[in-house]
């Protein structure tokens, strides 16, 4: 009688590939989960596979950083390389390459930015230009699914026209269509080193209050060709999940994101709950409120979790 299950292909792992460590790296308040070279991300992308995980989410720490995110699509750049690397030891997993500027940006915000004074903006068209540099460099590596994580206006449209016209028609679209400026990527900042150095990203992310502006939101991305629709975070907005899942039928992803996955490791370290029983509760409530693909650094253990 249960209408909800869960199984392995549910889930995406994210993968932090980063130019500058040759070991990996644990991100301090995300235990078990590592920055990797890319021969590390390449042994992790197989287990997972091995495992039975269908796709992987990569997202690249660069050695440079400027004004103008150059290492986010150099043809060699760090995501680049680990496309290539994991698509030619694995060729039958799925990979999703996280498209945003942020962690090549040395000023930490995800477009180009114009500062006066104790002000700054960030320029929409600018970095929408940027941003398809990078989808096509992905593409062109390899990766079967971009995800523009930005929340730039007008950029879906932008990035599919590109991928159409330099070849790329098969690369497909995950929008992160909504994502809030949210208190839970605390931890990220960290694993991608790409807190920003001023102001915040509340001009480009959306208001937590905001349920109906979340669906004008995806309607855009929809009518600009998106093929999947992400939600992000997860659990304080599974009625925004529902929404979207039902307004447009479209598959749907959500991100349970990095604070979120802090939160329940600090819970349970401190004995307040089962760590594998709390995240069952929460990968069944995320399904059941409409994902069809969830994000999650637990996405490993979930595989034998799910099996069992
Ligand atoms: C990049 C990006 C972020 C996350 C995914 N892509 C961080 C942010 O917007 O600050 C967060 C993922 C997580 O917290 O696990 N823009």
């Amino acid at each position: 009688m249960r209408e909800t299950k869960l199984s392995a292909h549910d889930f995406v792992l994210p993968l932090f590939v980063s130019e500058k460590i040759e070991q990996r790296r644990e991100i301090r308040s995300m235990p078990g989960v590592f920055q990797l070279s890319v021969r590390d991300a390449v042994d992790e992308a197989r287990q997972a596979y091995e495992l039975g995980l269908q796709a992987v989410l990569l997202f690249g720490i660069p050695a440079t950083k400027d004004e103008a995110a150059t290492a986010a699509y150099h043809a060699d750049g760090i995501v680049q390389q680990a496309v290539r690397a994991i698509k030619t030891a694995c060729p039958q997993l799925v990979v999703i390459t996280d498209v945003c500027l942020c962690e090549y940006m040395s000023h930490g915000h995800c477009g180009v930015t114009q500062r006066d004074g104790e002000h700054f903006h960030v320029l929409n068209d600018e970095s929408v230009a940027l941003l398809v540099k990078t989808a096509v460099s992905h593409a062109a590596a390899g990766a079967d699914l971009v995800a523009p994580s930005d929340m730039m206006d007008g950029r879906i449209a932008a990035i599919r026209q590109a991928l159409d016209e330099q070849g790329f028609d098969q690369t497909g679209i995950i929008s992160y269509a909504v994502k809030f400026a949210s208190a839970f990527y605390g931890p990220f900042r960290e694993a991608a080193e790409s807190p920003p150095q001023f102001g915040d990203r509340r001009t480009y992310q959306m208001d937590a209050a905001n349920g109906d502006e979340a669906l004008r939101e995806a309607a855009l991305d929809v009518e600009e060709g998106a093929d999947i629709l992400m939600v992000k975070p997860a659990l304080p907005y599974l009625d925004i999940l529902w929404r979207v899942r039902e307004r447009f039928g479209k598959p749907t992803a959500v991100y349970h994101v990095s604070g979120e996955f802090a939160m329940v490791k600090a819970g349970a370290e401190k004995g307040c709950f089962d760590e594998r029983a709390a995240v069952l509760e929460i990968m069944t409530s995320l399904k059941r409120a409409g994902a069809d693909v969830i994000v999650t650094y637990w996405a490993k253990e979930l595989a034998g979790w799910t099996r069992e």
